[in-house]
C-alpha cells in the first residue's frame, strides 16, 4: 500500500501475481463480465474488512462471493434443485444466488454481514475464472468503486475511484455487460428477485415459475432495501451501547485500551485500536458473547471514523433489534 495502484496485464504472470496477492490477504481489483470487482479471500475476515475500508462504506452490506462453478459453490451454500437448474442455464454468468450458508461453511462472517445467508456467483469473464482457478478459493468482491459512485467497467474507472486503496488492478479491458449481476434469493420456497441485471425476471420465471419482484417496495410498504430484506443477525440478548461500566451478568465488548478491568466474559475487538481488525472480529465476537448466561452485551464506545462508522451502524442495529418488532 502507499504508492500508486499497480495495474497489471492479465497474462499468466499477472494472474499468478494477483492470486498470490489474494493468498497473502491483499486486495485485487479484477474484471468480470458485469463490472470490475474488488476482491479478497472470502475466508479471511481481515481481508474482507479491508474491502469495506477501501470502499469507505458507512455500513456493512453482504458481499457476493465468486466461485469457479456449481461444485465450488455447493461447498459454501445450501444449493437446491432450483439453484442447480439456474446454474445449468446461466453459470458462469451474471446471476447471483442468495442461499443459506452451510453449517460447515468456511466463509468469513463479515462477508455475509453477519447473516446466515451468502450470495454466490460464478463469473464468466476468462480473467476472473483464471484468477479463481489460480487462487483456488472463494473470492469476495463488491463492485470496485468507492461507496456512492457508479460501478466501474474499465480499469481506469477503478484507478480513479479507489486510487491507492487498491493494491493491484488486473486489466481486462471493458466489461461486456456493464451492469451488476441479477440477484435472486433462494432462501425460502418463494424465490425473490433482489436486484435486476442481465438475466431478466422473465428468464428466471421460465425456469422456476413465479418469482416475486422484491426490487421495489409495493405501495404503502416500507422500502425493502437488500439490507432490510435480508434478516440481519442480531444477538438474542440486548446490546447496550457506549457503556462506561459493566453491570452484573453483562458480557463486555471493548475496543482499544480498556479501563474496565478484568471480566469473566470480555472480548476486545482490537487491543491496539485498529478498526480493520475490529471489523474483522465484530460478527464472530457478537456471536461468542450472545449466550444465555448473560443478560446483555455492554459495548464500549468505538470511534466513529473510517470503518468505525460501519461498526457503529451495525451495533446500533443490533441494539435496536430488541426495541423493534421482529418481522424481518
Ligand atoms: O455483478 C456483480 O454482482 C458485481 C461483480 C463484481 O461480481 N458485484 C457486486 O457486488 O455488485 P456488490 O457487493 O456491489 O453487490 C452485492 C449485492 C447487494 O445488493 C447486496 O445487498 C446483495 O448483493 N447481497 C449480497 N449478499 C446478500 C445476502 N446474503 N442477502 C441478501 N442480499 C445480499
Ligand atoms: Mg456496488
Amino acid at each position: 500500500m502507499g504508492g500508486p495502484a499497480n495495474i497489471i496485464r492479465g497474462g499468466h504472470d499477472g494472474v499468478t501475481a494477483a492470486a498470490e496477492h489474494l493468498q497473502s490477504g491483499g486486495l485485487v481489483a479484477f474484471p468480470t463480465e458485469t463490472v470490475y470487482g474488488l476482491g479478497a479471500d472470502a475466508r479471511d475476515n481481515q481481508a474482507v474488512a479491508r474491502i469495506f475500508e477501501a470502499k469507505n462504506r458507512p455500513s456493512f452490506n453482504p458481499l457476493i462471493v465468486h466461485v469457479l462453478d456449481f461444485n465450488a459453490a455447493s461447498v459454501l451454500g445450501v444449493l437446491d434443485e432450483r439453484a442447480r437448474r439456474l446454474a445449468n442455464a446461466f453459470w458462469p454468468g451474471p446471476l447471483s444466488f442468495v442461499v443459506p450458508r452451510r453449517p460447515d461453511c468456511e466463509l468469513s462472517l463479515l462477508v455475509s454481514a453477519g447473516l446466515d445467508t451468502v450470495a454466490l456467483r460464478a463469473p464468466a469473464h476468462p480473467l476472473a475464472r483464471d484468477l479463481l482457478a489460480r487462487f483456488g478459493g472463494p473470492v469476495a468482491a463488491p463492485s470496485a468503486n468507492t461507496a456512492g459512485e457508479v460501478s466501474p467497467t474499465h480499469t481506469a474507472h477503478v484507478a480513479q475511484s479507489l486510487g491507492t486503496k487498491v493494491d493491484m488492478i488486473l486489466d481486462g479491458g471493458a466489461c461486456a455487460v456493464g451492469l451488476e449481476s441479477t440477484v435472486i434469493d433462494l432462501c425460502s420456497d418463494q424465490p425473490a428477485l433482489l436486484r435486476h441485471g442481465a438475466i431478466t425476471h422473465e428468464q428466471l420465471e421460465e425456469l422456476l415459475g413465479p418469482v416475486e419482484d422484491a426490487t421495489r417496495p409495493a405501495d404503502g410498504e416500507a422500502p425493502r432495501s437488500p439490507g432490510q430484506l435480508a434478516r440481519h443477525y442480531a444477538p438474542r440478548i440486548p446490546v447496550r451501547l457506549n457503556a462506561q461500566d459493566v453491570e452484573p451478568n453483562e458480557a463486555l465488548l471493548t475496543f482499544g485500551e480498556t479501563t474496565f478491568g478484568e471480566f469473566d466474559t470480555s472480548l476486545n475487538l482490537s487491543p491496539n485500536g485498529d478498526l480493520t481488525e475490529a471489523a474483522a472480529n465484530l460478527f464472530a465476537f457478537l456471536r461468542q458473547l450472545d449466550t444465555a448466561t448473560h443478560h446483555a452485551i455492554a459495548v464500549a464506545p468505538i470511534p466513529d471514523t473510517g470503518l468505525g462508522r460501519a461498526i457503529n451502524d451495525r451495533l446500533r442495529r443490533a441494539a435496536e433489534a430488541h426495541t423493534d418488532t421482529h418481522n424481518g
